[in-house]
């Protein structure tokens, strides 16, 4: 079963692309750019990734994005991921990148977009790539960061927000995600991760989000568990990062199946693969494994990776046949 999770066709929808920054290519960057790191060996930078909370790996997150500084940088880190994401049976793939974490440093926004978006050009895989804005710093600075990616919108398809989220409600970004969506764009938005799931109403009341990203403490609102089943709002739920960022003690405790069971539009992804022990295929692998869904589970859990997506029509007809395809070989 365990094989079978990991391998069967899927689209992945919750991946910051600054998340798959392995420690071996952050070396191999930082020798190309003269830039410093922290850690004399790959086995020192995984055994510094031991979070207690979303912060202390946010600390950690963005100091490492400090070796990432041309456009051949950002392609090599994209290219890096979709190898490793084809592996694991993704199909396709919406990719969300920090441009403020990276404008901030000097890096010419048109090199984070132009190197991705090369990467992403040359994959079988078929993509989406979704600008994060980053909710810790002010709605002004997102305004000016959406302003900013105006000469780049043929490569960008979407908006999302992330970073620390208690304390930072979706509410406060309701001008920047209007704005975006008049421009056309699709809207996103982590919450209901550590934050309340009154985050998740005001995200669906005020940002307008046709996806939540994370959303695993809707759990705690009965009416708002039966409004995301009612509404289909797909949550893109990953179970390792979960773990790991202490939002559960342990996979044993995790909720995705419960989810599942009152008839939410669950997807698994995997957040941040490189930090948190794992890509989407192990994702699926630990929820077979340690919490034991079954495989008409996990098949819905696919299916509904392909419906969550911002396909076209024919597109996701195709993506969904070559899944049924999987299960009849199978
Ligand atoms: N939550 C919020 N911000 C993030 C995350 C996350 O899981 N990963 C990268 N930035
Ligand atoms: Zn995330």
């Amino acid at each position: 079963m365990s094989d079978f999770a990991h391998d069967l066709p899927k689209a992945e929808l919750h991946l910051h692309i600054e998340g798959t920054l392995e420690p071996e290519l952050m070396f191999e960057l930082a020798q190309r750019n003269g830039v410093a790191v922290p850690y004399t060996s790959v086995e020192e930078v995984r055994a510094a990734y031991v979070f207690t909370d979303l912060q202390s790996f946010l600390d950690i997150y963005y100091a490492a994005c400090d070796v990432l500084r041309t456009e051949a940088d950002f392609h090599d880190l994209a290219r890096a991921y979709l190898e490793r994401a084809a592996a694991q049976g993704v199909r396709h793939a919406e990719i969300f990148f920090d441009p403020q974490t990276h404008t901030a440093r000097g890096v010419p926004f048109a090199d984070v977009v132009g190197g991705i978006h090369r990467a992403l050009a040359s994959s079988d895989i078929s993509s989406r790539l979704i600008l994060c804005f980053l909710r810790h710093l002010s709605p002004e600075d997102a305004m000016a960061t959406l302003e900013e990616a105006l000469p780049h919108l043929d490569l960008i398809d979407g908006i999302g927000l992330d970073s620390s989220e208690v304390g930072n409600p979706p509410g406060r970004f309701a001008d920047v995600f209007r704005r975006a969506r008049e421009l056309g764009l699709f809207a996103v938005a982590h919450a209901g991760e550590e934050g309340p799931p009154s985050y998740i109403t005001e995200a669906l009341d005020q940002l307008a989000v046709r996806r939540i990203d994370h959303g695993v403490r809707c759990i705690e609102d009965d009416g708002l568990v039966e409004r995301l089943a009612r509404d289909r709002v797909p949550l893109t739920v990953c179970p390792l990062s979960n773990v790991r960022l202490a939002v559960f003690p342990s996979m044993a405790d995790h909720t995705i199946g419960e989810l599942l069971d009152r008839g939410l539009c669950v997807t698994v992804n995997s957040d941040d693969p490189a930090y948190f022990g794992g890509y989407v295929g192990d994702n699926y692998r630990a929820i077979a494994d340690e919490l034991g869904l079954d495989r008409d589970q996990l098949v819905t859990l696919a299916r509904n990776s392909f419906e969550a997506a911002v396909l076209e029509p024919a597109e996701r007809a195709q993506h969904l046949e070559a899944l049924e395809a999987f299960l009849r070989a199978g």
